[in-house]
């Protein structure tokens, strides 16, 4: 098979942890036969320092010729003076937007070894294995109409959703929750907003064609709660894009870093695949950002959008071992450095890399 895939570094750690993800993926494409067709593009900041838009067309253009985009981080508080709309993080945006995916899967899972890292007592967190869908293309991020009108001291954003745009997330995530323990957790603030009344009111409709599957609803200030309390009762999330923002980075709490939560979002023209986490400006060229949440999101990418399932179970698999041999990148060391050998992006990407080629031989 030729897997033809757009990277897209981007700003930050994002260009290092990219060259890692792709190496793993090199790797485990490689090992199964297969051809991976790369072809790079500028996002985000860079873009805007060398061709005047966070989103340039060609970037655009290729992105829609590919069959997967694989993308790094954006943004730099060098453009904070920016308007929204011109800054690095409106090349994501536009980009989302462009590609169509509206199901933005964030799987939230503690790999044994890391529970020491979280604050969370490991009684709590042990085995916790959480599909956050977060919608990627309603809500606050889109809605019009929105301004910050300066003379008047007064800025505003709509928080809106149609019928149709929580029809489609809600279905994606009722068909994961029957591949997985059938229990679907939505979130809302349906006793404030009407825009969550009608998402509770379409999620709980959606929820009839599916009667294998459990729906709960949840209020998004206690489920910010109950996700530390009690993680592990949770399956498939479905959430709102604001909320899911919020709510995932707090959830990668128990993953004890939010560098190693993966995401892809399906069900639009092509896929996109990008980290959880940011582009950490002061983190980078220092050989230090940890590239795992970056090489889980290739083997989402094989999984996702080539069903090379062999190939990412060997990457998931390969991390999970080189953790359990000790190595961990700083963020993932400062609580426990006994006994562990912590390695840079570069050292730890071709630890990983390593182990995949064993995994696949
Ligand atoms: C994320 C990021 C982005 C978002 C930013 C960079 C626009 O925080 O992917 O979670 O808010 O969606
Ligand atoms: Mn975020």
């Amino acid at each position: 098979m030729k897997l033809k895939v757009l990277v897209t570094p981007g700003d930050g750690i994002g260009p290092e942890i990219m060259e890692q993800g792709i190496a793993v993926l090199q790797e485990a494409t490689q090992a199964g036969g297969h051809t991976l067709q790369l072809d790079y593009k500028r996002i985000g900041g860079i873009a805007i320092e060398q061709d005047g838009t966070p989103l340039p067309p060609k970037t655009l253009a290729a992105a829609l010729d590919s069959e997967a985009v694989f993308l790094g981080a954006v943004g730099d508080d060098k453009f904070n003076a920016l308007p929204t709309s011109k800054r690095p993080e409106a090349g994501l945006l536009g980009l989302r937007a462009a590609l169509g995916g509206f199901a933005n899967l964030r799987p939230v899972f503690a790999f044994k070894e890391l529970t020491v890292n979280s604050p969370l007592r490991p009684e709590i967190i042990d085995g916790t294995d959480i599909m956050f869908v977060r919608e990627l293309l309603g809500g606050l991020y889109y809605g019009q109409p929105r301004e910050w009108n300066k003379e008047k001291g007064e800025a505003f954003n709509t928080m809106r959703y149609t019928r149709g745009e929580v029809e489609r997330v809600a279905r994606t995530s009722f068909q994961l929750a029957q591949k997985r323990r059938k229990l679907v957790t939505s979130v809302d603030k349906a006793n404030v907003l009407e825009v969550s009344q009608l998402w509770r009111d379409t999620v709980t409709e959606v929820a009839k064609e599916f009667p294998d599957v459990t729906l709960e609803h949840q209020f998004v200030d206690a489920m910010s709660m109950h996700l530390m309390k009690r993680p592990r009762d949770f399956d498939v999330v479905v959430v709102e894009n604001t909320f899911g923002d919020i709510l995932t980075d707090e959830a990668s709490v128990i993953t004890g870093s939010l560098g190693m939560l993966p995401s892809g979002t399906v069900g639009g023209k092509i896929n996109l695949y990008e980290p959880a986490h940011g582009s950490a400006p002061k983190h980078a060229n220092k050989n230090i950002a940890n590239p795992l949440a970056t090489i889980l999101t290739a083997a989402m990418l094989l999984r996702h959008s080539f069903a090379l399932e062999a190939e990412a179970d060997a990457i998931v698999k390969a991390v999970r071992k080189v953790l359990e041999a000790g190595f961990r990148t700083q963020d993932l060391a400062r609580t426990n450095p006994e006994g562990l050998t912590v390695l840079g992006t570069r050292e730890m990407g071709a630890k990983v890399r390593e182990m995949v080629k064993k995994l696949l031989k």
